[in-house]
């Protein structure tokens, strides 16, 4: 299988690699981070509320917050209001945005209640003619983003992705499991397949799961997708594009990263977080990221306990200068770890990860992306 390119509509895509938007996560350094190590079709930003973005309101300005290096972009947006829809999808279009993504899977009760977010899954004909309106107001291509439905007897999916095509959308991006199911059970790729043969042209890309280059291949091969979208294994592993790409043209899996490159990524994230951010916030934001480059450092307990207490660019460098004194421990004359405490494979399905220490603090432990708390809990 190669990696080829992606079309949305004019937006040619270098790879069929996407980014997933994961609220909280998605922000400006992550995705420059992503863009650095290569091979990324095209970076998402956190959901954005329509309405917000009109009011120029200061937090919805800072989630759509970009820089010359940071494209393609697309911004994903919500709202059920067609009016407020088409004047962001404007705006976002005059700021440069490469594509307007539309969250149809955002379970808040605010949203739903006035038939926004994944309540858009359950009326067709409403939600094709708003997205119909902004496909119609702006040159960029409009993409929507869904689940497979409500719940298991409301596989609404194929019906909407058609009657979006219909109304002109570029591409539909779906996640293989319902509403009701939140992030339990595995990936319905039989669901993702539906979708992919209700379409006649436009691409739909995959997303579910996908924590190694074998996972990509999988949905592939046996959706038909044109691409896949990756949300929480990107943050689990940052390489996954640039091996996923790899590993699709030349058929080889390319070695893990070593300790010093995740290092290096890793304080290279710090550093983009505290100049978007500030010291301050960037390192208090940065508490819940450090740990997810550490589930590959071997034993980190010590350099956990350290992180989720950031609060300079200075401690941080005490804390990695400690932390590798610390390790050494584990490891042998040459540097490596010791096969007792040598990694597994990097795994195909979040629900494999056994690399959490026990004693590891709470952002460090799975269910701290996967189902986070809160009502972002049915992503
Ligand atoms: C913490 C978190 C935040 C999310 N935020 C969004 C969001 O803003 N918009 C959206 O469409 N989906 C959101 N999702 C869903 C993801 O984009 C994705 O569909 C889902 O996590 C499955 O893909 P994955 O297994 O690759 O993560 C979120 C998921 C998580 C775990």
């Amino acid at each position: 299988m190669k990696s080829s390119t992606l079309d949305l509509g004019p937006l040619q895509l270098a790879t069929p690699l996407l980014l997933s938007p994961l609220a909280g996560y998605t922000n400006l350094p992550f995705r420059r981070v992503i863009r650095e190590l290569g091979r990324i079709g095209l970076c998402t930003t956190d959901l954005v509320n329509a309405r917000s973005l009109l009011e120029q309101n200061r937090k919805a300005l800072k989630l759509i917050e970009s820089c010359a290096e940071d494209t393609p972009l697309a911004v994903q947006i919500f709202g059920a209001v067609p009016e407020e829809m088409v004047a962001a999808t404007r705006l976002l279009e005059s700021l440069g945005v490469a594509s307007v993504d539309v969250n149809m899977g955002c379970p808040v009760r605010k949203v739903c209640h006035v038939g926004g977010g994944s309540a858009m899954m359950t009326e067709l004909d409403r939600t094709a003619a708003l997205v119909r309106q902004m496909v119609e107001s702006v040159r960029i291509p409009i993409t929507c983003k869904m689940r497979l439905g409500w719940d298991d007897d409301n596989l609404t999916a194929p019906d909407l992705a058609r009657a979006l095509e219909e109304a002109g959308v570029a591409a539909i991006m779906v996640h293989g499991r319902t509403r009701q199911q939140g992030f339990d059970g595995s990936v319905n790729l039989a669901g993702i397949r539906r979708v992919v043969e209700a379409v006649d042209r436009i691409p739909v890309i995959g997303n579910g799961d996908i924590t190694s280059p074998e996972a990509a291949r999988i949905m592939l091969e046996s959706t038909c997708c044109a691409g896949v979208s990756i949300g929480r294994g990107a943050f689990y592993n940052p390489w996954i594009f640039v091996h996923t790409a790899h590993y699709l043209e030349t058929g080889e899996l390319l070695p893990e990263p070593d300790f010093s490159e995740r290092v290096r990524v890793m304080t290279r994230h710090l550093d983009l977080m505290v100049e978007v951010f500030g010291e301050s916030l960037g390192c208090t934001m940065f508490r819940k990221v450090g740990p997810w480059y550490a589930k590959r450092f071997g034993p980190a307990s010590f350099f956990n306990k350290g992180i989720v207490r950031l609060s300079s660019r200075a401690d941080y460098d005490t804390i990695l200068v400690r932390y590798i004194d610390w390790r050494a421990q584990f490891l042998d004359e040459s540097g490596q770890l010791l096969p007792k405490y040598a990694l597994r494979p990097q795994v195909l399905n979040f629900r494999d990860d056994d690399t959490q220490e026990l004693d590891a603090p709470a952002v460090t432990r799975r269910e701290a992306i996967p189902v986070p708390a809160g009502p972002n809990e049915l992503w």
